[in-house]
């Protein structure tokens, strides 16, 4: 039960990351009059995201765990790449929004697992996580409603 915990850690950790690379990819990359908010809350969500990563690697360590490095790494998050065309906004919002429904699905699924193993402090860091990609999913759904299709 414990070593369950600590291995959905471990995937939450390499999804921030993972997270945290795609984002800033794509606030880099995009262009055009409409972009300009999106990259802007993609830039202050870099950082949350890498809080995150940094909270999961501390609790990892109490656990006697530890955060994984590159070589485990294993890609994902294939629907937010960066788009070939930089100013399909709209792809980057998908793609935003898949990646906070992933997150919300792990953080969830630790919330109860950690219940489960009597672990009430990855359970109340799982809870304090899913609170902020639900957060971060509500900015993109009114991206997402906004912005202009043609
Ligand atoms: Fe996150
Ligand atoms: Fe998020």
């Amino acid at each position: 039960m414990a070593d369950e915990v600590t291995d959905l850690l471990k995937k939450a950790y390499q999804d921030e990351l993972e997270t945290v690379m795609n984002y800033l990819s794509n606030s880099i990359v995009l262009d055009g009059v409409h972009a300009e908010e999106v990259k802007e809350s993609l830039q202050e969500d870099i950082q949350e995201e890498l809080g995150h990563a940094e909270m999961i690697g501390n609790r990892l360590k109490q656990l006697d765990a530890h955060p994984p490095g590159s070589a485990e790494f294993e890609a994902n998050q294939m629907d937010l790449q960066p788009p070939e065309d930089s100013t399909d906004v709209v792809s980057v919002i998908e793609g935003v929004l898949s990646a906070e429904e992933d997150a919300i699905e792990t953080y969830r699924n630790l919330v109860h697992l950690a219940e489960e193993a009597d672990d009430p402090v990855t359970e109340d860091l799982a809870v304090t996580i899913l609170a902020d990609e639900e957060a971060h999913r509500t900015e993109f759904r009114g991206f997402n409603k906004e912005y202009p299709r043609d």
